[in-house]
């Protein structure tokens, strides 16, 4: 193969007799916008990628830290009968904003599925988190924001939810009923990890509303 000339090596475009070489440049404008439209394109599809990956992956690195548990009363406060509610900190340190009500009641028939001494409902609607209230003479819970309703185990009944209330997962210490962690629940009312207001927990869907750790 023959050397390379000068001119060969020259690092001006025209010097190398490329297209479009500019007398001065060492970079064809057509070689510019090529590398600006790149970048530009790799930016925005990093803009839209790293969110969604990042999104997707969080919860395999979650490090899950549990609260202390909850004292809501004595075992002789509540019965299988109805509901009472209790406030608990569910966030310490930003004062009311941190507390949420509940409602719960014993559990007389304990399953696999739900093996807590206690019933604990969180009052967090599953369509878009507004506070439902139990209503005794219904046996149901009700959201006033968008008419959904639930039956006395949280189910759906109605309006636009798209799954049961929220559960926590209850304890008895010394006759002390103790609250814990939050959990969802889906249609068959099967413990599943806990997911934001909206999100599906059933069949295919639940693959695309996975859990996050600040829920
Ligand atoms: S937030 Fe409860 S029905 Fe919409």
């Amino acid at each position: 193969m023959a050397p390379k000339t000068d001119k060969q090596k020259s690092k001006y475009t025209v010097d190398r007799g490329w297209p479009g070489g500019f007398e001065g440049e060492t970079l064809t404008r057509r070689g510019f916008m090529t590398g600006v439209a790149l970048g530009a394109g790799g930016v925005a599809s990093a803009m839209f990628g790293l969110p969604a990956l990042g999104f997707a992956l969080g919860p395999i690195f979650e490090k899950t830290e549990h609260r202390a548990l909850l004292d809501v009363g004595s075992t002789k406060d509540f019965n299988g009968d109805t509901y009472l509610p209790a406030v608990i900190t569910t966030t310490a340190g930003i004062g009311q904003a941190g507390k949420t009500l509940i409602y719960v009641r014993k559990n007389t028939n304990p399953t696999d599925k739900q093996p807590w001494p206690y019933i604990a409902i969180s009052t967090r609607c599953a369509h878009l988190g507004c506070p439902v209230r139990f209503i005794e003479a219904a046996r149901s819970f009700v959201c006033p924001c968008h008419g959904g309703t639930y039956n006395y185990e949280g189910e759906v009944t109605g309006g636009p939810p798209v799954r049961p209330l929220d559960r926590f997962e209850t304890f008895v210490k010394s006759d002390r009923v103790l609250v814990g962690e939050r959990f969802s629940v889906n249609s068959q009312l099967e413990r599943v990890p806990t997911r934001d207001p909206g999100a599906h927990v059933d069949g295919f869907w639940q693959v695309l509303y996975p859990p996050r750790p600040t829920v």
